[in-house]
């Protein structure tokens, strides 16, 4: 299982102080050195974390391939196909958002952007939530991939196996515990026919060093992007051990 690790938070601490530190090139070498597979940034509209220059300077030093997330904005993708990262994941975006809160809405505004993506030498990555009608959408807007969002997956696994709802009794655990094994579940089938259909299968948002077991071992998913839970850890053990923590998990599938 490929590892790609999400920087955005390195530039959010950054931000924090609107200083140059921490800088998030310095954690592309980290990432290099500890084993990752494909560094992923997301640029958003309001320029909350990473900035243009961040893009520029990390596409020119990098050996890992560049993942860009992006919204459907043109200035952003007429950047893009000038700097030509290896994929562009197109997300929704929200202004009022903390992270990307659920997948894309497909429609055939999409169609024309990711031709001119594709004509571009860049592969185009949609960002939906695990539903059979988002995958046949992206077959139709001829998506090479699609990365699931497994944000509802993570936010259930958060409520069911740490305390952050038992406490009052807010959880209703045997409701949860169904709706934890229905998201699995329908991770489990959308990544059957996302392959199926030729489209390549990459997942990620809220993994964590608890749930992610789970999703290596669905077989068709081929990379994961997970930046919050890593850079956490980072925080106490530094990025390069949180990052082959992360990577022995991905590992135990046997095929990277
Ligand atoms: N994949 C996509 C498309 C995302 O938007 C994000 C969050 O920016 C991630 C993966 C990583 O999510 P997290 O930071 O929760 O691991």
């Amino acid at each position: 299982m490929r590892l790609g690790i999400n920087i955005d938070h390195i530039a959010t601490l950054r931000e924090a102080r609107k200083t140059n530190q921490p800088d998030p090139l310095e954690a592309v070498f980290i990432c290099e050195k500890a084993g990752a597979n494909q560094i992923t940034m997301h640029l958003r509209e309001d320029r909350r974390h990473m900035h243009d220059f961040d893009l520029r300077r990390i596409i020119e030093s990098s050996f890992l391939p560049i993942n860009l997330e992006c919204a459907l904005d043109k200035s952003i993708l007429d950047m893009a196909c000038k700097l030509l990262p290896a994929r562009i994941t197109l997300v929704p975006e929200k202004r009022e958002e903390v992270t990307t809160e659920g997948g894309l809405k497909l429609d055939s505004r999409l169609k024309e952007p990711i031709k001119r993506l594709k004509d571009s030498g860049i592969e185009v990555s949609l960002f939906i939530d695990p539903s059979l009608e988002a995958i046949r959408k992206a077959k139709e807007l001829e998506s090479n991939a699609i990365e699931l969002h497994t944000g509802r997956y993570a936010n259930l696994s958060l409520e069911l196996f740490t305390n952050l709802k038992r406490t009052n009794n807010a959880l209703n655990l045997n409701a949860t515990k169904k709706e934890f094994e229905s998201e699995l579940s329908l991770l489990k089938e959308a990544s059957k026919e996302s392959l199926k259909l030729g489209l390549k299968v990459y997942a990620g948002h809220g993994l964590n060093y608890q749930n992610t077991q789970a999703i290596v071992d669905i077989p068709q998913i081929e990379e994961l992007n997970i930046g919050h839970s890593i850079i956490a850890r980072a925080v106490f053990v530094g990025l390069e051990r949180a990052i082959r923590e992360m990577k022995e998990i991905c590992k135990s599938d046997g095929r990277f």
